[in-house]
């Protein structure tokens, strides 16, 4: 399940996500130094340092806007979430030499993620990128989510301040960034709702309640399908 949360930073937000991500002191470092054996040997970005006042800053905003977000707190149902980093993707290399772009190739992320910042372990069952660049400043730069086998592969390319969900367990890329430069912020989210599957069906049902709602008001029935829910949920999740 694919989830677009469309405008997820406010226009500030991003004004100032963007202005600290472009500030001639952000501090970048090689993006390799962070991706496990598998994923080493297909990444080339470049990754803002989390020691600085800025990585703070930033990270404190992208929580912020997931946090008050109603769809996020739906499909995601967190329990812990990732402190959220960020890359930088060139459009001529992070040596300036290599002419095909900065790129992540096809990869799965690490299942048990562990925050040097918070100390916190954290189950990557959901992948978030959050888009802080405009598509018209960059070509290239496609987030592509690989599906089921025979199920067509979806290519993400969203407008600034937009993010996206996708399934922590897919294999997913970034393709070269051919002009400009791509902002992004990414993180993973643990869910109380560990499987998938189930997540799904409870956030069907509470989407489905919610225009129920909105077309005929409250009602008994209503009722009693929000307790079915809740009471799914009593089941499904480990707080
Ligand atoms: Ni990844």
């Amino acid at each position: 399940m694919l989830i677009h949360l469309k405008q997820l930073l406010t226009p500030d937000e991003l004004a100032q996500g963007h202005a600290l991500l472009t500030a001639p002191d952000a501090s970048w470092r090689d993006g390799r130094h962070s991706a496990g054996t598998q994923a080493v040997g297909v990444k080339q970005n470049q990754q803002l340092a989390q020691d600085s006042a800025t990585a703070a800053t930033l990270r404190a905003l992208v929580l912020g806007a997931l946090q008050r977000d109603a769809l996020v707190l739906s499909a995601a149902l967190p329990r812990k979430i990732f402190n959220p980093l960020f890359n930088r993707y060139n459009s001529h290399g992070a040596d300036h030499a290599d002419p095909h772009g900065d790129h992540y190739g096809a990869h799965v992320d690490g299942a048990v993620m562990h925050s040097a910042a918070s100390g916190q372990w954290v189950r990557s069952d959901l992948s978030c990128t959050v888009f802080f660049s405009d598509p018209q400043d960059y070509d290239g730069g496609e987030l592509v989510v690989h599906g089921a086998p025979g199920d067509a592969a979806q290519r993400i390319k969203l407008p600034a301040g937009d993010a996206i969900l996708y399934p922590g367990t897919s294999v997913h890329e970034v393709t070269p960034v051919t002009r400009g430069t791509r902002l992004a912020s990414f993180l993973w989210i643990e869910s109380m709702v560990r499987s998938g599957e189930q997540r799904r069906l409870l956030f069907e049902m509470d989407m489905a309640l919610l225009a129920l709602r909105q077309r005929h008001g409250e009602s008994a029935e209503a009722t009693r399908l929000t307790g079915v829910y809740h009471n799914l949920l009593r089941q499904w999740a480990n707080t």
